[in-house]
């Protein structure tokens, strides 16, 4: 192969190529090599063009000449150009076909923009954030060279102590460290469940309505999903009973409904654990916004009273913000292997310095601040929504404000037209999921499910005022005139 540094001696050393060098590349060959190869691939430097001397193009570019040989070395590696004897360096006749990227399809990815109602916004304190970021950014310069590597699969041992301390003292769950999993969410928590525990073709008890993310989880992994209806008592046990006994498993939210609202009384929490117990099933407790309870004393959880069959699922994105991907898994002594097992074969958990972090914070007492400071504000919060649909509503939609929570239900009257809901929310101009969305058998009237919790309260008040006129306008309009 001839030397390219032979190859100087050229009439045409005056080409300027109309190439640019990006100085941000620290090393001058790279910069030129990735110049002219943008060039050549991109059809402005054309198949068979001769490229200037090395010496030539170096004080064009103004660059050392070593580095132009350099470039024009690798270019001949990368099969872009051709040394031609005596003759020079040309762009190569037969370029590699460009590489066309296959254009993706249009996603139907809708991410709801933050304003009145979205779920999954919270309010974040910016002081709380610097002191998240300030604890993260002391864990990564102080990480020890073990702290480094794949570690436990179950996660930080040190965020597993204070969880299972908040469990102890909040939510009657009594459990040791060794039986939690620090995973990025509920879903995520779900998934290793489903992985551990069932089987394809296993069927589970689903409330209906429920929480869409964790039905969607469900039915893409589990076979058979059993919609089992919910009343003012929560998951009607007997009916889930009549509709498939052998379910192995049941997905429920004992604290507070998703989306109704409703707790579930201590009558139904047993018939769902005998129930669980005598059919060898397990119960997957969704406890996702406890930390937030505006009236009595907290509930105990299920996974305090139902002991072995009881999963606990529980996240930090209500507690703090979603995008935080932070959550844990509470599993029984005598499934832990099966779980770690599980979970070492999908993957191992959320970055351990924002772990660490996030127990200091806890440590500290900074994160049970936070809930003190947020539970007032989330209640305003819901009081506004309500008075606001109250008055302007004006019967048209009934409502119960929640003793917790970061939601509330708004349920259009029943006989209300098909479709109104959903026209409602169109002509109020809100952002919301209705209850026909979280249900499976569609049966009763729709309603709308509101999240106030990472909103101002003016904006709360505004979009309650006019969810409550379109509501009274889209109901007036469709009676039927009468006489
Ligand atoms: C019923 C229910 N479960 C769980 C979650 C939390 O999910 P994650 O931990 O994935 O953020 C939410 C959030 O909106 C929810 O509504």
């Amino acid at each position: 192969m001839p030397n390219i540094a032979t190859t100087s001696r050229r009439r045409d050393d005056v080409l300027a190529l109309p190439i640019r060098l990006d100085r941000a590349i620290r090393n001058q060959s790279q910069q030129v090599h990735s110049a002219l190869r943008a060039g050549i691939v991109d059809g402005l430097l054309a198949p068979g063009l001769r490229l200037p001397s090395t010496r030539g193009l170096a004080e064009q570019l103004g660059v050392r000449r070593n580095a132009i040989v350099a470039a024009y070395e690798a270019l001949l590696s990368d099969g872009l150009v051709e040394a031609r004897h005596g003759a020079g360096t040309y762009v190569a006749a037969a370029l590699p076909a460009p590489e066309t990227a296959a254009p993706v399809a249009e996603l139907d990815i809708r991410i709801p923009p933050r304003r009145p109602f979205a779920l999954g916004f919270t309010l974040v304190d910016p002081a709380l954030l610097k002191r998240l970021a300030a604890a993260s950014r002391r864990r990564i310069a102080q990480a020890a060279p073990d702290e480094l590597g794949y570690g436990d699969p179950r996660g930080s041992l040190h965020l597993r102590n204070e969880v299972a301390h908040y469990l102890a003292a909040n939510r009657g769950v009594r459990c040791d460290p060794s039986c939690i999993l620090i995973v990025s969410g509920t879903q995520h928590g779900l998934r290793l469940c489903i992985d551990a525990l069932l089987a394809p073709g296993d069927a589970v008890w689903f409330e209906d309505p429920g929480y869409v993310a964790s039905r969607h989880t469900l039915s893409t992994t589990v076979a058979k999903l059993v919609p089992v209806p919910v009343d003012g008592e929560g998951i009607v046990v007997t009916a889930g009973e009549k509709a498939d006994a052998r379910a192995r498993a049941a997905y429920v939210t004992p604290s507070h409904q998703f989306p109704t609202g409703v707790p579930m009384s201590m009558a139904r929490r047993i018939a769902l654990l005998d129930w669980a117990r005598s059919a060898g099933a397990y119960v997957f407790e969704d406890d996702y916004d406890s930390e937030y309870r505006f009236a009595g004393p907290p509930l105990t959880a299920l996974a305090g009273i139902g002991g072995e069959r009881v999963i606990y699922l529980g996240t930090f994105g209500k507690t703090l913000f979603a995008g935080l991907r932070l959550g844990y898994l509470v599993v029984p002594p005598e499934l832990v292997a099966r779980v770690v097992a599980a979970r070492a074969a999908q993957d191992r958990f959320p970055p351990v310095f924002m772990q660490e972090a996030l127990a200091d914070l806890m440590a500290d007492g900074v994160i049970a601040a936070h809930m003190r400071r947020m539970r007032p504000r989330y209640r305003q919060a819901r009081d506004v929504v309500a008075e606001a649909l109250v008055k302007h509503a004006k019967g048209s939609l009934q409502l119960s404000a929640p003793a917790q929570g970061l939601h509330l239900l708004a349920t259009l009257p029943p006989g209300a037209p098909k479709g109104a809901a959903r026209l409602i929310r169109e002509r109020a101009g809100i952002e919301c999921r209705l209850l026909s969305d979280a249900r499976i058998v569609q049966r009763g009237p729709d309603g709308f499910i509101l999240g106030y919790s990472g909103f101002a309260a003016k904006d709360l008040a505004d979009a309650a005022r006019r969810l409550g006129r379109a509501a009274q306008d889209v109901l007036r309009d469709s009676r039927p005139p009468r006489g």
